[in-house]
């Protein structure tokens, strides 16, 4: 019974590359390196694409878009810290996103690894003609013990009120980060 359940079938498509690696032999050996992409739209499709839908385009008037948004590509006053906030804790009440307002409000995904969010992250700022850095797992795991302790949804005046910080780790930011 186990394995009828648990074989997939017995078919070799079921496994995920993303989870499953192989190196060289096929005996297990130490996992490759993951593949951010693979695993953040694997993220995508389990978890964010029943409201921001496959084309990133969200349904109008209730989930924004992710395609060309301040708070996707770290514009304006966003900085990536906030985008990682945002996905960590969920976010509630008025926003504005690329001009169009929204007040609804989207679940905390705290729940997910930091690798796990860093790689959503780094999918949906690549996906659809987006085109911004990737967001490291290292980031995730600073923004997250920055933001502990925390249980609620984030609002629009209290992520305004938090200093834009970015991801990159080539260009070092000239002062260092404000800390609170
Ligand atoms: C149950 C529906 C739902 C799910 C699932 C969901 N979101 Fe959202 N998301 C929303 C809503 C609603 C807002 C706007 C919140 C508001 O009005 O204050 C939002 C806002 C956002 C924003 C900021 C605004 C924008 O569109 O640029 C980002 C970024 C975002 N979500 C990313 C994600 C990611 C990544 C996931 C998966 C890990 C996800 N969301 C899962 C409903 C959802």
């Amino acid at each position: 019974m186990y394995l009828a359940y648990n074989s997939g079938g017995f078919k070799a498509n079921v496994f995920d590359a993303s989870v499953v690696s192989w190196s060289g032999g096929g005996s297990g050996g130490a996992a490759a390196p993951v593949d951010m992409k693979v695993l953040g739209k694997k993220v995508f499709t389990q978890t964010c694409v029943i409201c921001h839908q496959a084309t990133g385009l969200g349904v109008p008037g209730q989930f924004p878009p992710l395609v060309g948004t301040e708070w996707v590509l770290s514009q304006d006053w966003h900085g990536d810290n906030h985008l990682v906030k945002q996905v960590l804790y969920g976010m509630q009440g008025p926003i504005t996103v690329k001009g169009m307002p929204f007040n609804n409000a989207m679940a905390a995904w705290s729940q997910l690894t930091d690798q796990q969010i860093a790689a959503v992250l780094t999918y949906v700022r690549s996906e659809w003609g987006n085109n911004a850095p990737p967001i490291t797992t290292e980031f995730v795991t600073k923004v997250r013990a920055d933001t502990k302790p925390r249980t609620e949804a984030w609002n629009l005046a209290e992520m305004k009120a938090i200093p834009k910080e970015m991801c990159s780790g080539s260009a070092a930011p000239a002062t260092p980060p404000v800390k609170k």
